[in-house]
Parts: structure tokens; C-alpha cells; sequence
């Protein structure tokens, strides 16, 4: 038996605005994982994928149509690139990465899942390979995907990225700490990006000029993450960028309170992580207050929070 596993990530700038064309920064989520299991399966039993939480069995058919699971489909993808009909083999699923919560949740639950098949195969998927695959599976979950969770979570590790470019690494200057916190509320990044839309093209002199903004601000933070030390100017654009993203409608009562508690409470800066209206926040923060900041959040509503150290 063995165990493969793929982490959660953390948009830290540029959500939304990466869909048009606009970089964004975003680290992997150690504290977070996917892990799936893969044990030998008895002779003519097939394909199966067990969630250990909900206990739901899940039969894999060679592919025909798209299935609406994204488990099957995932799982579908890999047989199909390697060109091998379904083994005898069970997968099980593990997850710690609240589903809804801008944590990347499908795209490591797809990633884990296609290391442990492709790797009992005896064929282990590459990197690029694997990337492209989690993207499809991402294009089930979202639509119109930028791409931006699959190769954070794939590569595990920081990238500023561009649509449609190769990811790029970049150095981090000087340690940075970060308060994650999770609203608990799960919302739908299909209809958050669905939205932006909808304004974009009802509007796009307004909506493209705040799209460009958030840009302009992500190449600025990529600046002063690689010559490190700056944090009150980051925290700064960290606050910008969320009123920015309050202004593409994805913010909500409960992401706004919880950033202006951590602004309170002297962190250098807050914004709201991935999708928006539910899901994360992110604030950055002296290692010392964390401890006071994670309380306060979680007085205000949060109902779990993680230091994440981006280093
Ligand atoms: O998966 P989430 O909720 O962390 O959000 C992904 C980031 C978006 O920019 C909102 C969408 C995308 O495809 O890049």
C-alpha cells in the first residue's frame, strides 16, 4: 500500500483579475493535503475509489462520456493517457482541505488521486503531464479555469503566474508570515467567476480598469516579496486588493469584518483568498501577534485558522 499526496495553496494576490490575463502570486498550503491510498484490489473486482470520511464507493468504467463526478473523470484521464483499461485496485481518499474554502481542494484531491493510479500503473505521470490533466479536471469543477491552483499544487511551489505562460518561480527575499483563516463558508468559485463576468461584459471600461489595477498591484508585490523586508507596504496592497475584489462583487459581510478585525488587530494588511464570498482570508502578520490575531479572528467568526510561513 502506498500513499500519494498533493497539497492545498493559497492565492496570496491577483485572484479574479489571473482569469483575464492578469498575473497572480499563490504558495502552496503544507498544512493542508489530499492523500490517496492505493491497495491491490482481488482479480476481476476493477476500479474503485472509496472516500474515507463519507464512506462512498465509487466504480471506474473505461471512459465513454464526461462523468459529472470528478473522481471518476480524474481517474478517467489517467487510463485514458496511459492507454490501460481500468486495473484491479482500490483508491482511497483522504482529505483534510475543506471543499469550498479557496484551498484548492479539487485540484489536490485530483492531483493526489492521479499520482497514486498513474504510479500502480508502474507509468508515474511527469510533472507536465500531471498538470495538464488536474486542468482538465479543474475545467469540470470551474469552467473557465485560469490554471493557477493546478500548477501550484502540482509543482508545490510559489509561482507567479500567467495564463496561458510557463509558471514562473521567484525568490522570497525574506520570510514572510501569514494568518490563514477559514470563514467556514463553502461558496461556488464557478459562480464567483461566473459573475465577474457577467459585470466585465456589462461594463468592461469600469471592470477592466479594475481587473488592470489588481494586476499592477500583483507585479508590484511580486517586487517587494523578492527584495523582502517590505511588509507594511505589502499589507498595504493586500488591502487594496481586497477592496479591489469587493468591488468585483466577490467579497461579503463576513470576509470584510474578518479582514478589518485582523487590520485592528495590527496586522500589516488582509484580503480575501481564491474565489471569494466564503471560503479564506489571508492576513499578514508579525509571528509574535499571530497567536492574538488567530484568536480574535475566530471571536469574529472564523471557524479555523493556520499560520502559513511563505519562506
Ligand atoms: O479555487 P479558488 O476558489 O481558490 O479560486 C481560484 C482563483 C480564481 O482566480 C478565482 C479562479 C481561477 O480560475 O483562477
Amino acid at each position: 500500500m502506498h500513499a500519494y499526496s498533493a497539497p492545498a495553496k493559497i492565492i496570496l494576490f491577483g485572484e479574479h483579475a489571473v482569469v483575464y490575463g492578469e498575473p497572480a502570486i499563490a504558495a502552496p498550503f503544507r498544512a493542508l493535503q489530499a492523500q490517496v491510498t492505493a491497495t491491490p484490489a482481488p482479480y476481476g473486482s476493477g476500479l474503485s475509489i472509496i472516500g474515507a470520511a463519507s464512506g462512498v464507493t465509487l466504480h471506474v468504467s473505461p471512459a465513454n462520456d464526461t462523468p459529472d463526478n470528478a473522481l471518476i473523470y480524474a481517474a478517467q484521464l489517467v487510463l485514458e493517457a496511459l492507454g490501460k483499461p481500468p486495473p484491479d485496485l482500490t483508491l482511497e481518499l483522504r482529505s483534510d482541505i475543506p471543499i469550498g474554502g479557496g484551498f484548492g481542494s479539487g485540484a489536490a484531491v485530483s492531483a493526489a488521486l492521479m499520482r497514486a493510479l498513474s504510479a500502480a500503473l508502474g507509468a508515474p505521470l511527469s510533472g507536465e503531464a500531471l498538470n495538464a490533466l488536474v486542468y482538465r479536471v479543474e475545467q469540470l469543477h470551474h469552467g473557465t479555469p485560469s490554471g493557477i491552483d493546478n500548477t501550484v499544487i502540482v509543482y508545490e511551489q510559489p509561482v507567479y503566474f500567467v495564463r496561458g505562460e510557463p509558471p514562473q518561480t521567484f525568490r522570497v527575499g525574506a520570510p514572510l508570515t501569514f494568518l490563514v483563516a477559514d470563514t467556514g463558508v463553502s461558496a461556488s468559485t464557478r459562480e464567483t467567476v461566473g459573475d465577474v463576468r457577467r459585470l466585465y461584459e456589462g461594463d468592461q471600461a469600469h471592470y477592466g480598469a479594475i481587473i488592470a489595477e489588481i494586476g499592477e498591484l500583483v507585479r508590484r508585490a511580486r517586487a517587494l516579496i523578492e527584495a523582502g523586508g517590505a511588509c507594511e507596504e505589502l499589507g498595504e496592497l493586500m488591502n487594496t486588493n481586497h477592496a479591489l475584489l469587493r468591488a468585483l462583487s466577490v467579497s461579503s459581510a463576513l470576509l470584510d469584518h474578518l479582514c478589518a478585525t485582523a487590520r485592528q488587530q495590527g496586522a500589516y494588511g488582509a484580503k480575501l483568498s481564491g474565489g471569494g464570498r466564503g471560503g479564506s482570508l489571508i492576513a499578514l502578520t508579525e509571528p509574535d501577534l499571530a497567536p492574538a490575531l488567530a484568536k480574535a479572528l475566530r471571536e469574529a467568526g472564523a471557524v479555523q485558522t493556520w499560520l502559513m510561513q511563505l519562506e
